[in-house]
């Protein structure tokens, strides 16, 4: 009798004590989760992936855990994407187009807490915005591109820095694709970049720096992002293949080639007037 008074007690505490570490720890886990919510934000994954509402540049997270190897495979693959090869990831990256940036400036305790938000059931995003595909839009998207119709908050036209086949031609803008991958074309951005939910979310928040410093002071509305992402598709629709990248890359080395020779003899002739000059005045010096 007494001892099972003692037992009863022991159990007792015993499940006390279980409970109360329990929920700490579920509490220190939930915690995890949402510290790890904003760094998925903040360290630019959103950009790319949402979890649960369909797939961007990237693939949907929600359920990766289910998918992928293992958790410490996760956390190889988001640290240095290119290094893992394994049948998996060759599969998994067969299905995009666009591949995964490498993230080596993460601490190892960032990545577990965005790895604690991957693998609790928390969503991440925004419904998919629809796009009209209507004829006003496409031809309203393509009078933003081209600036014909300026941005409300001031943004500069997308032809300054990029090119579509037949609008702007030489004169409209190449600087994108003297600095990031090469891209000035947009003809088939839309395509590229995971059709129109992807490239609503790259216009909505740019990632890449000059076309970000560009937008910082003054985004794009969201009707001007869906007008001109109905005018990417229509465009990417119609348009077979990237339009003579190989000729303008050609022109483009051509151009430069020439410049570099004219820069040259430009040099030459200041550098021996004044050599000369140097010359002439000691010379003259002397005498
Ligand atoms: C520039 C776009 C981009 C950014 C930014 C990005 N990813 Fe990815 N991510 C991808 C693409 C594309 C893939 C598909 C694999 C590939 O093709 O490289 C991918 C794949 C993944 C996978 C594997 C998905 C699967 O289904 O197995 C995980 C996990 C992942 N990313 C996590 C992250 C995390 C966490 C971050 C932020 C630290 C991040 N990604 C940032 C584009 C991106
Ligand atoms: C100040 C210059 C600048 C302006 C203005 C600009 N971009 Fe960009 N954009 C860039 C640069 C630089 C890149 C990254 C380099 C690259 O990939 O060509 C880029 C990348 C992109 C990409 C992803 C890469 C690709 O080619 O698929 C898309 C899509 C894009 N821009 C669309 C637009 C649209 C649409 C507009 C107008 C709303 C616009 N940009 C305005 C400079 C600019």
């Amino acid at each position: 009798m007494r001892h099972l008074r003692t037992l009863l007690l022991f159990g007792f505490a015993l499940a006390t004590v279980g409970a109360i570490l329990t929920s700490l720890t579920g509490d220190a886990l939930a915690q995890d989760a949402n510290a790890g919510r904003e760094l998925f934000q903040s360290k630019g994954c959103s950009a790319c992936h949402t979890k649960g509402f369909g797939a961007l540049i990237g693939p949907d997270l929600q359920g990766v855990k289910d998918r992928v190897p293992d958790r410490d495979w996760a956390a190889r693959f988001i640290r240095d994407p290119k290094a893992v090869n394994d049948e998996y990831a060759t599969r998994m990256k067969a299905l995009l187009p666009a591949e995964m940036v490498p993230n080596p400036g993460i601490s190892d305790a960032d990545l577990q807490k965005i790895l604690d938000f991957l693998w609790s059931p928390e969503t991440f995003g925004e419904k998919k915005t629809v796009i009209p595909k209507d004829e006003a839009t496409i031809e309203l998207g393509r009078k933003y591109f081209t600036g014909e119709m300026r941005f409300k908050n001031g943004g500069p036209a997308c032809v300054s820095c990029h090119n579509i086949e037949g609008v702007g031609g030489f004169g409209g803008g190449s600087l994108a694709s003297g600095i990031g991958s090469g891209f000035s074309s947009l003809n088939k951005a839309h395509e590229r970049n995971g059709g129109d939910a992807g490239l609503v979310s790259v216009l909505s928040n740019p990632q890449f720096v000059v076309m970000k410093n560009a937008f910082a002071q003054n985004p794009l509305a969201q009707e001007e992002v869906v007008a001109v992402t109905a005018y990417l598709g229509d465009v990417s629709a119609n348009t077979k293949e990237e339009p003579g990248s190989v000729g303008m890359i050609l022109l483009l080395a051509l151009l430069s080639l020439a410049g570099t020779g004219l820069l040259i003899f430009g040099f030459d002739r200041i550098w021996n007037k004044r050599l000369r000059n140097v010359r002439k005045t000691l010379v003259g010096e002397q005498a």
